[in-house]
């Protein structure tokens, strides 16, 4: 069947890997890249491929029913993969309404789109939306997120992806639309915005910056390369069985200090710089409110069901980030000039 796809968030980190994995591996599909271009929307992340004959941009707020509805009859979209989303715990403590109106009420006006357009045959089309495991609370020592974990979320960013799953899985019990849904565990690679943990720290190593460990640096977060979370995405969509929950994960805990002292070890290498030079440069700072102390993602089922785990180590995939950030100083110079530096001021003087 002829499939033209919206894939929403597609100038973001991880939609851009997604976006790249589908229009280079499915000739045959049209790809409609939805994004509204906020500050971690950046269309250089997709220029290797964006003169594609099957690659199509529409710069649309998902929070513009009008304009979704019309570009869903123009371009007879036939699936959803929806990874549009304000997507940084630390903003949504500052500003919780901008989460609740693009996830959840952006969400919602997606639902309702394709809702509007696909209700005489929901069975030949799909929604898939991309969540996190953040929406299942935090862990204590032991244990792992299973797909059936109640959910218990902790900040407004994972309040308003809980929300956004439960209208996508009310639209399914109700209208009976096809859904399918993904919780993955945090992502890392190039292209990521550096307001996150791994690479505002690889920027702050090179311009030889403090590196703001919060609270005691023993949160854990379990570490996924983003390729493999992207190759994770075209398994589901293609694979993922009507109704269900799967959930993305690497085994691969790391404490938050251990991480980041591995991050110093393999920039000093690559730098030339002498062993032990950029951990000096790690300054404990006040803690994030509401910090969850440690997620874990039990990805067994994608695995036992759809045959997918992760392709790359830890260590290489680290290696060949720091490798992509250090060789494109250009696109990492663009993304942090301008507003970069007063969100940078804003979030970080008074801790
Ligand atoms: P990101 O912040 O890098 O990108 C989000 C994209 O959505 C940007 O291109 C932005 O311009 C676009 N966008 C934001 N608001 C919009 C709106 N109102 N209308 C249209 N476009 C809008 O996010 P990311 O890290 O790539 O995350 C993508 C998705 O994956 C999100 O749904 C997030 O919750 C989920 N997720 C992220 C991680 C992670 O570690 N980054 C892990 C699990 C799940
Ligand atoms: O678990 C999936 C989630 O991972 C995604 O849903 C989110 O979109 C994504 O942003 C990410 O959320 P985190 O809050 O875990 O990621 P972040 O990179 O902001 O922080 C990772 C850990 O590092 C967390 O324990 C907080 C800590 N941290 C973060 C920053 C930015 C610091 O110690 N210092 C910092 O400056």
């Amino acid at each position: 069947m002829k499939k033209n796809i919206l894939i929403t968030g597609g100038a973001g980190f991880i939609g851009s890997h997604v976006v790249r994995l589908f229009v280079t591996k499915y000739p045959e599909y049209q790809i409609f890249n939805l994004d509204a271009l906020t500050y971690a929307g950046n269309l250089e992340n997709l220029k290797d491929i964006d003169h594609l004959p099957n690659y199509h941009f529409l710069k649309i707020n998902i929070l513009d029913a009008g304009a979704l509805d019309s570009a869903f009859e123009e371009h007879d979209i036939t699936d959803v993969v929806h990874l549009a989303a304000e997507s940084h715990v630390d903003r949504s403590i500052v500003s919780p309404l901008d989460f609740v109106y693009t996830n959840v009420i952006g969400t919602v006006n997606l639902l309702n789109t394709a809702r509007k357009k696909w209700k005489e045959n929901y069975a030949d089309h799909l929604f898939y939306h991309i969540s996190t495991d953040e929406v299942y609370g935090s862990l204590g020592a032991e244990g792992f997120f299973l797909e059936t974990t109640a959910y218990d979320p902790n900040s407004p960013y994972s309040a308003s992806k809980a929300a956004s799953d439960h209208f996508v899985r009310a639209y399914r019990e109700t209208y009976h639309m096809r859904t399918v849904v993904s919780n993955c565990s945090n992502n890392y690679g190039p292209f990521h915005f550096p307001e996150k943990l791994i690479p505002l720290f690889i920027n702050n190593i090179i311009e030889e910056k403090p590196l703001p460990v919060y609270g005691d640096g023993l949160y854990t977060r379990d570490w996924l390369y983003v390729k493999d979370h992207a190759i994770a995405i075209d398994t589901i969509f293609h694979k993922g069985v009507d109704g269900e929950t799967y959930n993305i994960g690497g085994f691969n805990e790391w404490r938050n200090i251990d991480l980041v002292k591995l991050l110093c070890a393999q920039m000093d290498d690559k730098l030339g710089r002498a062993k032990g030079y950029s951990e000096k440069l790690i300054t404990y700072v006040k803690d994030r409110p509401g910090h969850d102390r440690r997620y874990a993602i039990d990805a067994t089922k994608i695995n036992r069901e759809l045959g997918w785990k992760p392709t790359v180590t830890f260590e290489q995939g680290l290696s060949e980030t720091i490798d992509w950030y250090l060789s494109n100083s250009e696109w990492l110079q663009n993304v942090t000039s301008g507003n970069y530096q007063n969100y940078y001021t804003g979030m970080y003087e008074n801790r």
